[in-house]
């Protein structure tokens, strides 16, 4: 039989720390559900120490999946590690994994601390963990640079002290495939006790190798790999979930391993993903980019009709992208919206489908077809967003190029839906159209955040597709990231930015 590969997604703690793709606790639940359904291992679900809002989030997520181990990250220190219990101690299988780094470059500058020293720090931690759970993991932070024969020793070190699953982490993304492959092989062939748990891998992308260099370390017996969808975090991000599966799942023949991931909910997986941080999957991306199946060249074309392996090696329908039997339009019932909403992995209650039901009419009168992306954009927007305290009642635009400059005309709504509401009004002018829209936005809510970050994108084809907005505004010291879709760019822009400062007002109660 295979040997089994332990998927560990760290989309919620490591992937989150990618620029723009913060998710709040509504998200990040939504997010780990589908997690679960796609039926990874383990879901990071983040760091508690670091603020209350990740303690939440991570508790939050602990009590809300079943199917799946849920770890929290923690430094080798007592009171992190304590922290990190309280947030997970409620899942079904908790696991605490715990961090220390091993070069010598992190160990001189970054600890201050000796070889020896962190070998003793390393084995109290891990001895702590274990007093709560036999589920711990150590990572050898930054282990591609390490002394391997240092490596083999914190590795057998933490094995004793009770560590199931030591993780030994390109942290910098800097190893090669044949150099990690010859770095993994030389700890299963010299840790003395490795039989007694699971080597684990967890690549960063600085190179563009963190695939590689993960599927190498397969090869080598790692058993445990570390990703995210659509390989989102910290810097040029970690290795890619959806491009691992389907190689190991491709090439059977050369990895003879097998993973319990549901191929089918990986893109439904990546297209939950895309819309909650409000990041368009690139055109290009492998495995799940719009063009990942096209095929556009004559040859191509000619031999994929004659027959698909040609130039196919695996199927759109592997991954769940199929073209679906529930084609949505302005005479659909509230029980298609319904269905297509379960289909796209949404159960919503039935206020909540009357809500989406109206909404889809309303965009089915306006644009020739509704498509999956829509409908899911319409569920984030008008489903989930109801409840936000900064509302948008109306507005109108006026974008001149002569002696009227742009302006805005703006109501919106303060306090949220079912409280008593009061509405504002007021009218800006400004550089353009969007420029116009925010300042009339800030002057209601009495606010000037600086805007970091703006990008437009169409959802959907065609020119009544749905346009993608994101914005990133600082105020106060605290950053915000806010998303929205909708078939007017301007009123995108004005959503996107609403729901920045709804999430502002939120991060500033938590810090
Ligand atoms: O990249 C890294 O080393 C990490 C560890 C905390 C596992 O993210
Ligand atoms: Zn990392």
């Amino acid at each position: 039989m295979a040997d089994r590969v332990y998927v560990f997604d760290t989309t919620l703690r490591d992937g989150e720390q990618s620029p723009g793709a913060t998710m709040n606790l509504d998200e990040k639940i939504r997010m780990a559900r589908q997690l679960e359904t796609l039926g990874v291992d383990i879901i990071e679900a983040g760091f508690p120490i670091a603020s209350q809002g990740d303690f939440e989030a991570v508790q939050a997520i602990a009590r809300a999946v079943s199917n799946v181990q849920v770890a929290g990250l923690c430094r080798a220190v007592t009171g992190d590690i304590d922290r990190c219990w309280e947030a997970i101690k409620e899942a079904e299988n908790p696991r605490i994994h715990t961090f220390l780094a091993t070069s010598d470059i992190h160990m001189k500058y970054k600890l201050g601390k000796t070889a020896d020293e962190v070998l003793v720090m390393a084995e109290k931690a891990v001895r702590h963990a274990a007093s709560y759970t036999d589920n711990v993991e150590f990572s050898a932070e930054d282990a591609s640079r390490s002394d391997w024969d240092f490596l083999v020793k914190v590795t057998e070190t933490v094995i004793d002290a009770g560590a199931r699953v030591v993780n030994i982490p390109d942290t910098v993304g800097y190893t090669q495939p044949f150099e990690y492959f010859e770095l993994i092989k030389y700890l299963m062939d010299n840790v003395r006790n490795v039989d007694k748990a699971i080597i684990s891998v967890h690549c960063h992308n600085d190179l563009g190798s963190a695939v590689a260099n993960s599927l190498a370390a397969i090869r080598a017996g790692a058993r445990q790999v570390e990703c995210t969808v659509l390989g989102i975090g910290e810097r040029a991000g970690n290795a890619a979930l959806e491009d691992l599966v389907m190689a190991l799942n491709t090439r059977k023949e050369l990895y003879d391993v097998e993973t319990g991931i549901v191929t089918e909910q990986i893109f439904p997986s990546c297209r939950r993903l895309s819309q909650i941080i409000g990041m368009p999957i690139p055109p290009n991306k492998a495995i799940v980019g719009a063009n990942a199946f096209a095929h556009e060249s004559g040859v191509h074309q000619d031999g994929v009709f004659k027959n698909r392996l040609t130039y196919e090696i695996m199927t759109p329908a592997s991954i769940g992208r199929t073209s679906n039997d529930i084609v949505i339009g302005k005479h659909s019932g509230s029980h298609a919206v319904r269905r297509k909403a379960e289909e796209l992995g949404y159960v919503l209650d039935n206020e909540q489908v009357q809500v989406l039901f109206k909404a889809v009419k309303e965009l089915a009168d306006k644009k020739e077809q509704v498509f999956d992306e829509d409908v899911e954009a319409l569920i984030l927007e008008k489903v989930y967003r109801r409840r936000d305290r900064f509302r948008l009642v109306d507005m109108s635009v006026f974008s001149g190029t002569g002696i009227v400059p742009p302006h805005s005309a703006m109501v919106m709504e303060f306090g949220r839906e079912g409280d008593e509401v009061a509405i504002r009004r007021t009218s800006e002018f400004g550089e353009g159209s969007v420029d116009a829209v925010f300042k009339s936005i800030y002057s209601l809510v009495g606010m000037s955040p600086k805007l970091e970050f703006y990008s437009v994108n169409a959802v959907t084809e065609g020119s009544d597709a749905l346009a993608g907005v994101a914005v990133r505004i600082e105020h106060d010291g605290v950053k915000s990231v806010g998303r929205a879709n909708d078939g007017d760019v301007i009123r995108a822009s004005a959503l996107a930015m609403i729901n920045a400062l709804n999430r502002l007002e939120k991060a500033k109660e938590e810090k």
